[in-house]
């Protein structure tokens, strides 16, 4: 009997043992793709895109706020379909997604519609994710039109009209809890919630400071910035099929674009090391920008792209490199700058990659200080190279953002039309009076309280029997009924 007992530990033990790694590996495997605000699915970049209101047992939503939609988007873009309904929410929502470990990709989109009495260019909300704070005070509309503002005023015609938010998120406890939660007395919306799991390494776990020593990047969550297929054309999130990514094209980055000239090859490219494959889709090393024409001896000058971000943060600053040209090291010698400090000196392409047509990458971090909201990087003549050695070359840029103390928000302070507002001074002063107020408040909730106390205490004392505890009605929480039609009106049961 005992050893029957023995047996059948055993097997349990082996099941449990099998189940708990099947699972594992279950959960990194396993996208989520949600169409937000209906009960119907679509087909839209390849992938299936499930209506947030389909049960189908792998998220959960809160509560049923409003589903909203839209006709006139459908063929705006290659997510038309899915732009065309959003979930808003005038109450905190949760979307919630089980059996979710490890690293992910989680992008939020973001494609503003008004809906019946519902104002997107009056939305105001923050975005939280299993604790994470990823946008604080976010409004989607101004923030679209601060983008194609700067965008026109650097040379681009083209406007966006929609929004992605991307961000890498290391999960460990099996679940992953999306938090919605506008701002008192405003509202919020979401288009669709991609989460997208990262099986490989993304990143090394330390990565070295411009000037100074490694960062270790161990439980740091990451937001997309910026990702550049530099010189060349944009690689769709279909073109990078495991992880979706989109390779924006840096023409409106580049400063003085003529500066550089475009090169493409049509050869075989291979990844200099194997651990790379997800890196970047190899069709970003395919095409680079180089230095001017060949025919210019004297390149004494340096390509620079210029960017906007965020201030008080670390930046991961990842260049994407391959050698299309020359079959053989020093022909290519240059330097590295980034926000005008050297990063890189003697930087020789087919030296750290190993030859030609081979895809490399190389990471540095950098702190963009409070006062700043620009970051630069600049490809500049080595120097020491004489003429015919210095030439630089650039295939890809991205442009990540660390979380700092468990938070990636930044509160941008935007007008309607995308222009920043609002001076620091202000702001300290309205927080002060604002910590005044409370104070006040707060000491007059406790001098009443006090005497409420004091007086129940008398009464207590004076008249004991027909003293019964004064009912305190629970408030019935807010309830909105769902609506569909355009033309919905919130009302709230107090
Ligand atoms: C889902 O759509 C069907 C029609 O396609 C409708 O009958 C049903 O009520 C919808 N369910 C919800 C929960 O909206
Ligand atoms: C959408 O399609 C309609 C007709 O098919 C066309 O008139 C309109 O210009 C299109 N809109 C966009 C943004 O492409
Ligand atoms: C959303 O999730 C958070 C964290 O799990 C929880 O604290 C909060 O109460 C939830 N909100 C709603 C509306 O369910
Ligand atoms: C929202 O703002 C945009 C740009 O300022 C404007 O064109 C649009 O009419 C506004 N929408 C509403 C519903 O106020
Ligand atoms: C601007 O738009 C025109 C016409 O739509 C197009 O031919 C041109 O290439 C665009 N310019 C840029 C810089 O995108
Ligand atoms: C980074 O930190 C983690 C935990 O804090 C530690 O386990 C890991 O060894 C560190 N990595 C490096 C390269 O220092
Ligand atoms: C590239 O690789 C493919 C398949 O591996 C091969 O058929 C083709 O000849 C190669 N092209 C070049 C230019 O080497
Ligand atoms: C690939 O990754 C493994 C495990 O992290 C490491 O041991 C190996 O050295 C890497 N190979 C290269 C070529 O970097
Ligand atoms: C390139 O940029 C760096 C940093 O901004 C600067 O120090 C250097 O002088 C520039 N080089 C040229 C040739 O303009
Ligand atoms: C960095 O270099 C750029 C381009 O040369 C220049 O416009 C900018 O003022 C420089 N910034 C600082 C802080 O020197």
């Amino acid at each position: 009997m005992e050893k029957v007992q023995g047996w059948e530990v055993f097997a349990m033990m082996s099941l449990v043992i099998i189940s708990a790694f099947v699972t594992a590996v279950e959960a990194q495997s396993k996208s989520f793709l949600i169409n937000c605000g209906t009960n119907s699915s679509v087909n839209v970049d390849g992938r299936r895109w499930v209506g947030d209101l389909v049960p189908d047992g792998n998220h959960a939503l809160s509560s049923p706020s409003i589903a909203a939609s839209t006709a006139a988007l459908s063929n705006s873009s290659n997510f038309g379909p899915l732009y065309k309904t959003a979930r808003f929410f005038t109450d905190s929502l949760n979307y919630t997604f089980e059996g979710v470990q490890g690293n992910y990709f989680v992008r939020l989109h973001f494609c503003p519609f008004s809906f019946g009495n519902y104002n997107v260019n009056e939305s105001s909300f923050d975005v939280v994710a299993n604790g994470l704070k990823l946008v604080s005070k976010f409004n989607v509309p101004s923030e679209i039109s601060h983008k194609n503002s700067n965008s026109q005023s650097s040379g681009s015609n083209s406007s966006s009209f929609f929004l992605i938010k991307e961000y890498i998120l290391p999960v460990n406890m099996d679940v992953l809890v999306v938090e919605f939660l506008p701002v008192k007395g405003s509202l919020g919306f979401i288009n669709a919630i991609e989460i997208v799991p990262i099986v490989d390494k993304l990143f090394a776990d330390s990565i070295s400071r411009v000037g100074d020593n490694s960062v270790n990047l161990s439980g740091r969550s990451i937001q997309t910035m910026y990702r550049l297929n530099v010189g060349g054309s944009e690689v769709k999130s279909n073109q990078d099929s495991n992880l979706w990514r989109t390779w924006e094209v840096d023409f409106s980055y580049m400063i003085t674009a003529n500066a550089g000239s475009e090169i493409s090859t049509s050869s075989n490219i291979t990844y200099a090391s194997t651990n790379d494959s997800s890196v970047a889709p190899l069709l970003v090393y395919e095409t680079a920008t180089t230095m001017s024409n060949t025919g210019v001896l004297e390149k004494r000058f340096n390509m620079s792209w210029k960017f906007e971000v965020d201030p008080d943060f670390d930046y991961l600053i990842r260049l994407h490199f391959c050698e299309l040209v020359f079959n053989v090291p020093k022909q290519r010698i240059f330097r590295i700058y980034i926000n005008n400090r050297t990063a890189a000196d003697n930087f020789d392409v087919f030296e750290r990659s190993g030859g030609m047509n081979k895809a490399y990458h190389q990471d540095y971090i950098d702190a963009v200080s409070s006062k700043s909201k620009t970051l630069w990087i600049q490809l500049g003549p080595e120097t020491a190279a004489g003429a015919a050695g210095t030439d630089a070359l650039l295939n890809g840029l991205e442009i990540f953002k660390l979380s700092q103390s468990g938070s990636l928000a930044y509160v941008e302070p935007y007008d309607s039309t995308g222009n920043s507002v609002g001076n620091s001074k202000t702001k300290i002063l309205w927080v002060g009076i604002g910590a005044g107020v409370t104070s006040v408040v707060i000491l007059g909730v406790i001098i009443s309280f006090i005497y409420c106390f004091c007086r129940s205490q008398r009464e207590k004392l004076s008249d004991t029997k027909n003293n019964s505890p004064a009912a305190v009605k629970k408030q019935e929480p807010h309830s909105l009924d769902e609506e569909t039609n355009s033309g919905g009106k919130m009302e709230c049961q107090e």
